[in-house]
């Protein structure tokens, strides 16, 4: 998830980058870059770390002072972008700009056959600097460029694109017609700002509201050829003619996509998330994956006795599904530990453990000591990590990273439901590995996978549902969360969500043990949420769960796949999110949860984002 800026116009381009990726800043990002064209060649600067890094080579430059005054005459072009790696460590040799010649690009996305792409041009005699995908874009452009497109930039991208597999929002520049971008959109952001006389290109509004509130918006699969006097845009080569829009917000609100909290874009951010978690991992046709940052081999993961998987909070929620999807599956015993409980045992772990870490931000203090602890004992290591060159991600032996982008509200949405995806992924390599996956039942699982964006999608649609949900049981002090089998982790990230952000206590069980205790909590003032689905034996023995606390006088509210005309009678409110294959319960189950917690703390008005006494990332034990 990174940050792209362009400018054409008659100001300083470098002010307005600048400006533009510090507006971007929320993105989070671990180097920067701006390029401009000037005097017939790319001027780039680039830098690792933070923007304030690429400020301070600026300034070292004396490119920074510069204010953005009017210049008559020559249009100046720039463009910038903030990383957030996916492929390639964060480096300044691999922070964006990239140059190819003629070509400057920046990009936002993965594009997944990068591998055999660049083999061909360096069979081609193309010289790479860099390990991301986004200079194998250069150079394929630069090779069009004077082949197949004579010499005609927006031919040039068009050819390429037609050669990438994956998402991408790329801006391109070219030496030879230093008053023109050229744009392509597929599966990312990206929109072009309109002005008098300049024209600015952004993946989000806020990079450049201070500039222009009049946006052209690009849909996946365009090509936007850009100029101060004119933007035009086509896809497959038609000309498309779309009404620019205009906005309205502040650049705070801007800055959560329109959205009134960070929390609440990034529950709607997981169709799109999840996506790019499981793009270019998996064969849809043999039904297998390939997890191309873990260097196990078949026979590392055949030898391996059993599986050991360590976290803290939402991680270890994500621990406890992926625990089942690795038995499932993949047919190991898997134990699960909080990471404050393991490192201070005396772990039985050895190197034929796999000893799994799961971390959004790659830093939490307990998971990392685990971590250690486990290597020192000769486990095999792997983490499963969202922030690219994080301690974490640094440490283990093997990282299989999240694509979540950065997740700025305290409370995780978006890195739980991408954990639980890659939890599925590595679950699947593992049992094909020990050759315990059909390709009969390999197919299905992919496939399944696949529909998972749009089953999320659905399940978003309730939001106005609980809303009113919300709103109605918002004042209890204490709510109950039960869930069976592959769902009572869920019933546990609910809860954890709901008290994290809205502080009332709450408390997430195994449905079958209500008999054994919390049965004794039940009364008309204590909402019980149910989750379950028609996941075979779990769905019949929770609808008795239900008959327990209806019978006591709970107020249950059914978070569920279809509403029964028994539910009807048993169910305060019941949210029924559609057929869904029981593996994938997990993910589309959270989103009522997530929604559930947001809308409570909204309405008791806490501090959504930034709840009391939490931080983002626990870096202290
Ligand atoms: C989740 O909503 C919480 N913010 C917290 O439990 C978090 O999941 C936990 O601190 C682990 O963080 P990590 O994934 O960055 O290691």
């Amino acid at each position: 998830m990174c940050g792209i800026v362009g400018y054409i116009g008659p100001k300083q381009a470098i002010p307005i980058l600048i400006s533009g990726l510090e507006k971007l800043e929320y993105r989070g990002y671990d180097s920067a870059g701006v390029a401009m064209i000037s005097k017939g060649s790319f001027d780039v600067f680039r830098a690792e770390g933070k923007l304030q890094n690429l400020k301070n080579v600026l300034k070292e430059e004396g490119r920074l002072e510069q204010s953005p005054s009017e210049k008559g005459g020559a249009l100046n072009i720039g463009i910038g972008h903030t990383r957030w790696a996916t492929h390639g460590r964060p480096s300044e040799t691999n922070a964006h700009p990239h140059v190819a010649e003629k070509i400057c690009v920046v990009h936002n996305g993965i594009i997944e056959n990068y591998a055999a792409l660049r083999d061909r041009l360096e069979a081609q005699g193309c010289v790479f600097q860099s390990e991301t995908d986004t200079e194998i874009a250069a150079h394929l452009i630069n090779s069009h460029l004077s082949t197949t497109a004579g010499g005609d930039l927006l031919l040039a991208v068009r050819a390429a694109v037609d050669e990438f597999v994956g998402s991408y929002a790329i801006v391109v520049a070219s030496l030879d017609e230093p008053e023109r971008l050229v744009i392509a959109r597929n599966a990312t952001p990206v929109i072009i700002g309109l002005s008098e006389g300049e024209v600015f290109v952004a993946s989000d509004i806020p990079a450049v509201l201070e500039h222009t509130k009049r946006f052209q918006v690009m849909e996946d699969g365009e090509i936007a050829d850009v100029r101060i006097d004119k933007v035009s845009l086509e896809a497959d080569g038609k000309p498309v003619t779309r009404e620019p829009i205009t906005v309205k917000w502040d650049p705070i609100t801007a800055e959560k996509g329109g959205y009134r909290h960070f929390m609440l874009k990034e529950i709607h951010e997981q169709p799109h998330v999840v996506t790019e978690t499981f793009r270019g991992r998996i064969k849809q046709e043999e039904g297998g994956v390939f997890l191309d940052d873990v260097n196990l081999s078949d026979e590392e993961l055949k030898h391996i006795k059993r599986v050991c998987i360590v976290a803290c909070g939402t991680a270890w929620h994500a621990a406890l599904v992926t625990k089942f999807y690795i038995e499932e599956l993949a047919k190991i015993p898997v134990e699960v530990d909080y990471g404050s409980e393991f490192r201070y045992r005396t772990p039985l772990v050895d190197k034929d453990t796999l000893f799994i870490v799961v971390s959004q931000s790659g830093e939490t203090a307990d998971t990392l000591g685990s971590l250690n602890l486990a290597r020192e004992l000769g486990a095999k290591t792997l983490a499963i990590c969202n922030v690219v060159g994080s301690t974490i991600a640094r440490r283990a032996e093997n990282v299989l990273y999240t694509h979540a982008g950065p997740e700025i509200s305290v409370a995780s949405t978006k890195a739980f439901s991408t954990q639980l995806t890659a939890g599925y992924l590595l679950a699947l390599r593992i049992a094909a590995a020990r050759g315990v996956l059909s390709e009969e039942k390999g197919k299905q699982c992919i496939e399944d996978l696949m529909s998972l964006p749009s089953m999320i999608s659905e399940a978003l649609k309730h939001s106005r549902q609980i809303e009113r949900i919300a709103k109605k049981y918002g004042k209890s002090d204490g709510f109950l969360y039960l869930g069976r089998g592959l769902l009572y982790p869920i019933a546990l990230e609910g809860a954890l969500k709901l008290k994290e952000i809205s502080y009332i206590h709450a408390e997430g069980y195994p449905a079958g043990e209500m008999k054994h205790g919390p049965i004794a909590l039940i009364n008309e003032d204590l909402p019980v949420v149910v989750v379950f689905g028609r996941d075979g034996v779990n769905y019949e023995k929770a609808m008795s769960n239900l008959i327990e606390v209806e019978s006591r006088g709970g107020r249950i509210i059914a978070v569920t796949d279809h509403e029964t005309s028994e539910l009807k009678n048993l169910a305060w409110e019941t949210i029924a999110l559609g057929d869904v294959p029981p593996l994938l319960m997990p993910m589309v189950f959270s989103i009522p949860l997530q929604l559930l917690a947001y809308h409570v703390a909204v309405y008791r008005g806490t501090d959504v984002d930034q709840p009391r006494n939490l931080a983002k990332s626990v870096t202290v034990e």
